[in-house]
């Protein structure tokens, strides 16, 4: 099993993952059983959606990977942050040889959470806006989506950044049924109880 950090491919994609992270993602896909629902949202250029996506390979299970490409807020003011693309992503997932294992959703997020049943997704990566009313409002959208027992993985966690991310994680873990997994780098993993 060859880790996104050592693929050459997969370390040129623009974004903001480490790849310590890519790595995290690609194994918690990977561990995955056959048929496993993963969700992520925010791919940005295919990043994250190429790790999780080679990890959903090795365990025959499929990702769906919701962006609206808008962007975030901070890459509209700031030209130097890599900007979302739907071409990019598609191109990079499809020179990994994983378009099989992704299907996008080019949509609002919580227009996908409509289409999903309660209790259906195996695992779910968020990283889409970073204030803290857009991630409770995608933990709202998604939590009950999610199987107990079902990988809650949040990224910028602790970063002294995304303060807003740190206070929406506060309240998340405060609210809902949530065992803190592990901390990997700014990568956090929640597992629903
Ligand atoms: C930080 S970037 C994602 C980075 C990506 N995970 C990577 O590994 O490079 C955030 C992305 O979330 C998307 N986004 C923000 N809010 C969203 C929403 N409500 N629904 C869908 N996509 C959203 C933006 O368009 C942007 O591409």
């Amino acid at each position: 099993m060859t880790k996104p950090s050592e693929i050459k491919e997969w370390n040129a994609i623009a974004g903001y993952l480490y790849p310590d992270e890519g790595d995290y993602l690609y194994n918690i896909a990977a561990g995955l059983k056959k048929g496993s629902v993963f969700v992520e949202v925010g791919v940005l250029q295919g990043r994250s959606t190429a790790a999780i996506g080679l990890g959903c390979k090795e365990s025959s299970s499929t990702l769906s990977a919701i962006d609206h490409f808008l962007g975030n807020y901070e890459q509209q003011v700031d030209s130097s942050i890599s900007q979302a693309s739907y071409g990019k992503a598609l191109e990079n997932i499809t020179k990994l040889g994983i378009l099989d294992f992704v299907l996008f959703y080019p949509l609002e997020s919580f227009k996908v959470a409509e289409l999903f049943d309660d209790s259906s997704v195996d695992a779910i990566f968020i990283d889409a806006g970073h204030t803290r009313e857009d991630l409770t409002s995608d933990f709202n959208a998604w939590f009950r989506k999610v199987k107990t027992g079902g990988h809650i993985l949040v990224h910028d966690v602790g970063t002294g950044i995304w303060t807003g991310v740190d206070d929406a994680v506060r309240d998340f873990k405060a609210s809902e049924n949530v065992g803190e997994v592990k901390l990997e780098r700014t990568l956090l993993h929640l597992c629903k109880k």
